[in-house]
């Protein structure tokens, strides 16, 4: 471990995920405390007037910030001695290359993916063109990409190409934000208007029915797969971030074959869209033992009980080992 290294966690930021990733922020700091490494938070939605990081910042939600904010904290004193950036942004200009490519033009070195894997993590629909490419099976789809009043077409393309239940989504959101199961004609509007709320693209996408499973990739390497049993019909918001809402068996039930079969298609999905350093594919299992690929997260939750934390710890290593794994990746 190189103690002297100075590393800055980036967190909070301007997408609608900022309270999650706030809680992705404090476990990183939390683990590179631990480390012994120097650490300095910084909050790019604040420009180069950083809050002070106590209880009140952790536990206040905020959500309006000039949009100009980001380039400042970028041009500031923040990241003086800075050897190492650690992304806990998730969403827009989090997970999607901005910053990546800001922290690039500062000669900045950050864990995780670059700019055109983060950017094609967080625009679902290019994923789904890279995961058909490479032979990823993922669920049929088609793209909206303006609102239109009059959703006659859009209900004959479904019952024609997707059927019922059907997903409709925003083509670059996380956490669920902004997603419905359209289980038939009367819920479509309603569905669309919602995820053109987060998007100006809208994914409506085949239901999968089937078990929800996660596959972690640190460095070269698989990690156990999860299984998330959501007390919901889906892993919406609420399953995602309410204790008790949904169970995780980790490592996933799953036969040693298709372990070998999750762990393959998620590398090759992660691969697909030239990933690194870390992430988490998404699945949906079905009774035929095939595995649909949803998305990759290029920047995936990161408090102790994250999954991916769960299924490092699940192979014996910490979350402060797996922090520093992270690290290792990233200056090599
Ligand atoms: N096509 C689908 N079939 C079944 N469930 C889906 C589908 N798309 C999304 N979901 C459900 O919604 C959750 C969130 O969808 P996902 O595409 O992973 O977006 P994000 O996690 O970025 O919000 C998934 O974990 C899954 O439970
Ligand atoms: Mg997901």
């Amino acid at each position: 471990m190189n103690n002297k290294l100075k590393i800055a966690v980036l967190l909070g930021g301007t997408s609608p995920e900022r309270e999650v990733s706030k809680s992705t922020g404090k476990g990183i700091i939390g683990a590179l405390l631990n480390l012994g490494y120097e650490t300095v938070p910084i909050d790019p939605a604040y420009g180069d007037q950083q809050p002070d990081f106590g209880d009140w910042y952790y536990n206040s939600v905020q959500d309006s910030f000039p949009d100009d904010n980001f380039i400042t904290c970028m041009n500031s004193g923040l990241f003086k001695e800075v050897g190492l950036a650690f992304i806990a942004l998730h969403g827009k200009w989090g997970e999607d290359g901005v910053i990546q490519s800001l922290l690039e033009l500062k000669g900045i070195k950050y864990a995780g993916s670059g700019v055109l894997a983060s950017a094609l993590s967080m625009d679902k629909a290019m994923s789904k063109v890279m995961f058909r490419h490479f032979d990823v099976s993922t669920p049929d789809w088609f793209v909206l990409n303006s609102y239109v009043k009059d959703n006659s077409g859009i209900i004959q393309k479904i019952e024609k190409e997707i059927k019922y239940p059907c997903i409709i989504k925003p083509n670059d959101q996380g956490s669920t934000i902004g997603l419905s199961i359209v289980d038939n004609q009367s819920e479509v509007e309603a569905a669309i208007k919602l995820a053109f709320e987060y998007s100006k693209t809208v994914l409506v996408e085949q239901f999968i029915e089937g078990r929800e499973i996660a596959v972690g990739v640190v460095g070269p390497d698989t990690l156990p797969p999860v299984e998330i049993i959501p007390s919901h019909r889906i892993y919406d918001y609420e399953c995602k971030y309410t204790a008790g809402m949904s169970r995780y068996d980790v490592p996933a039930k799953l036969s040693p074959k298709l372990t070998a079969y999750l762990k393959a298609e998620g590398l090759k999905a992660y691969n697909a869209l030239g990933c690194s350093g870390y992430g988490r594919v998404d699945f949906r299992l079905t009774s035929e033992d095939i595995a649909y690929c949803l998305e990759v997260n290029s920047l995936p939750g990161m408090t102790p009980t994250s999954l991916l934390p769960k299924m490092a710890q699940c192979q014996g290593q910490s979350f402060e080992q797996l922090v520093e794994r992270i690290i290792q990746i990233a200056l090599s």
